[in-house]
């Protein structure tokens, strides 16, 4: 069986006292700890959030990103190996605000993909059409490429352990959830694709998760999607009752 996943990926927001405060809030109104809760925040927070999450098996934290570089002179830079000193044991990579204002390419995805397990981080990579593609209709071809030339280098085992998020550009902080129908076609989609190179034991393992202006209100209507095994939220990620009224939405 699949893991029921939420994660919080609350972008540039929240000063530390402010998150140590969420995360405060978000921990009282827990009540299943059959979900998987990763809470993603700023780099600053990562080793405050991650002591007070150690003990909690229902709970982990994410980076938002990470290099892909092993070292070396670049300012402001955040390696995978320091993302997991800091006792977070998963990283976001290819969300599509890098994608844009980082001009990350699949080339480097793939590397930071590549450090990340190398430092045992479990990778949350995301994928998702523009609204171009959508209205084309060529979106499932967008996504297949994607995943391809980002994830089909990696060994079964390696690919085993990884998360998928799929967010549609044009849902990402708009307001415009895709339709749970919309969304599971894209992620039924994804399954096959995985099947057709990993086999079924992987494909049907894998967690897929659907991001984009999903909240408390729409949840449920997509969790309970067949290949929907949970979200990747922003910005009701940022308000402890909408974070925990969504990871009760399964
Ligand atoms: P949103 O963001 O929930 O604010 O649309 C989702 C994401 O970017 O991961």
């Amino acid at each position: 069986m699949r893991r029921k996943i939420v994660a919080g990926n609350w972008k540039m927001n929240k000063s530390l006292s402010q998150g140590l405060q969420l995360v405060d809030e978000i921990l009282s109104a827990s009540t299943s700890t059959e979900v998987l809760k990763i809470i993603a925040p700023p780099f600053t927070h990562l080793t405050a959030i991650a002591e007070i999450l150690k003990s909690k098996a229902d709970f982990a934290v994410a980076a938002q990103d990470c290099h892909h570089l092993p070292s070396g002179a670049y300012t402001g830079e955040v390696t995978a190996e320091m993302v997991a000193s800091t006792g977070a044991k998963y990283v976001i990579i290819g969300h599509s605000e890098r994608r844009l204002y980082a001009g990350e390419t699949n080339d480097i995805l793939i590397q930071k993909l590549n450090r990340a397990l190398a430092a045992n981080l479990i990778p949350i990579f995301c994928i998702g059409e523009s609204i171009e593609e959508r209205n084309a209709k060529t979106h499932l071809e967008a996504i297949r490429a994607q995943i391809k030339e980002a994830l089909f280098h990696l060994s079964p085992n390696d690919f085993g352990k990884i998360i998928i998020a799929y967010e549609p550009v044009w849902a990402i902080g708009t307001g415009v959830t895709a339709t749970s129908y919309q969304a599971q076609g894209v992620h039924d989609f994804i399954r096959t694709e995985i099947n057709k190179k990993y086999g079924k034991e992987i494909s049907e393992n894998i967690s897929i998760l659907y991001g984009g202006s999903c909240n408390a209100q729409n949840a449920k209507e997509l969790f309970a999607c067949a290949d929907i095994d949970g979200g990747l939220i922003g910005g009701a990620s940022l308000k402890s009752s909408d974070f925990t009224a969504i990871t009760n939405s399964f």
